[in-house]
């Protein structure tokens, strides 16, 4: 659906070039909610203003749903834009108009009649649950409700791509909640493909089939949402993750921890799972089998979209050759096996 190849933009700063993006290589699947993270200054707003062309890439191609549109003379592009929604984290709503006319605004000026319009607003404003408040001035409604309306605004063209630059970001984590189950009820009843951009692995979790890692404009991780959280490869990807994950060990079981390892023998591991392995007794039976000991330092089990999701960090014990193949036996059942070496 869409696809970037080889997109780079450089950017003349006050103090010389600024490399926002480079090299960036994405194809974004139809009909998936599409995560991309970074940290501040990544290239994300970047990244998503070069999907509509809103910021020409001084580099590479981009597609969208078929059409080359770097390549586009202006009045095809103008029209293949058309296709292309977009939500941003300040609403961006015209405050002398209403509910209604905000929404209607894009068919204004696409020179829609009347009619056509209200026939085109209203269902819209029922799909997002705003039709009790269509009446009313921005400044009368809340931000929960300011950001339904534009995903309405940006439904109202029929586009086939939502873009969202970090849509929730000014709001709570309750309303961001609300806003994210609405994006994914609209993605699966209209077949939206939404690329949602982010610095907050929980909306990812919470929403995104699949997820790419931006940093210094470069993505340096991707892939699908419950493998990054499995298998997290690249350090900003881990950092970030240590919002939603314990990656880290609380300090008073480092101390502890570094003790033993100093004067005792053991390896210390991150354990992940995901989906079955979670209910079966993996543990007890890898103890059993193999005669090895796993203390169980810390960890979670917590859900991805209905997926249950674990990570321990566990000490285990026993003779070497043992303990090698116990290791072998979890992996072979799925489980995620890594050292964690940082104590
Ligand atoms: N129009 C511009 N002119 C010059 N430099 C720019 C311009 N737009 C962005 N940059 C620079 O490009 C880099 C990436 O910026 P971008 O806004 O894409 O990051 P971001 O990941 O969206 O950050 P944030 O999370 O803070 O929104 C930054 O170093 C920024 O200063
Ligand atoms: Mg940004």
């Amino acid at each position: 659906m869409i696809e970037l190849r080889n997109v780079s933009q450089r950017y003349q700063g006050p103090q010389g070039w600024v490399d926002a993006l480079q090299a960036v290589n994405l194809t974004i699947p139809a009909g998936e909610i599409f995560g991309i993270i970074g940290r501040s200054g990544a290239g994300k707003s970047t990244l998503v203003r070069t999907i509509n062309l809103l910021s020409r890439p001084s580099e590479g191609e981009v597609l969208v749903a078929g059409r080359t549109l770097t390549a586009l003379p202006a009045d095809q592009l103008r029209q293949a834009r058309r296709e292309i929604g977009m939500i941003f984290q300040h609403f961006n709503l015209l405050n002398s108009r209403t509910v209604f006319e905000n929404v209607a605004l894009p068919l204004e000026l696409a020179g829609m009649k009347r009619a056509a319009i209200e026939a085109a607003v209203l269902p819209l404003l029922e799909l997002v649950g705003l039709s009790a408040q269509k009446d009313r001035y921005p400044a009368r409604i809340s931000g929960g409700q300011k950001q339904r309306v534009g995903i309405a605004r940006a439904l109202a063209s029929k586009p086939k791509v939502l873009l969202s630059d970090e849509a929730t970001s000014a709001l709570d984590p309750e309303t961001t909640r609300s806003i994210l189950e609405l994006l994914r009820s609209i993605n699966r009843k209209l077949g939206l493909t939404i690329v949602l951009i982010t610095h907050q692995m929980e909306v990812i979790k919470q929403v995104c089939d699949r997820v790419a890692v931006l940093d210094a404009g470069r993505v340096v991780e991707q892939g699908s949402v419950v493998d990054v959280f499995l298998k997290p490869r690249h350090e900003v990807t881990r950092a970030l993750l240590g919002d939603v994950i314990a990656h880290e060990l609380p300090d008073a079981v480092k101390a502890r921890v570094a003790k033993h390892l100093e004067t005792g023998e053991g390896r210390l591991l991150r354990l992940a799972f995901a989906g079955a392995s979670v209910d079966r007794p993996l543990l007890s039976e890898t103890i059993r089998r193999y005669a090895v000991d796993m203390n169980i330092l810390h960890g979670q089990v917590d859900d991805i979209q209905g997926r249950a999701f674990g990570s321990l960090a566990v000490l285990a014990g026993g003779e070497p050759a043992q303990l090698g193949a116990a290791l072998d036996f979890l992996r072979e059942q799925g489980v995620v096996v890594e050292a964690l070496s940082h104590v």
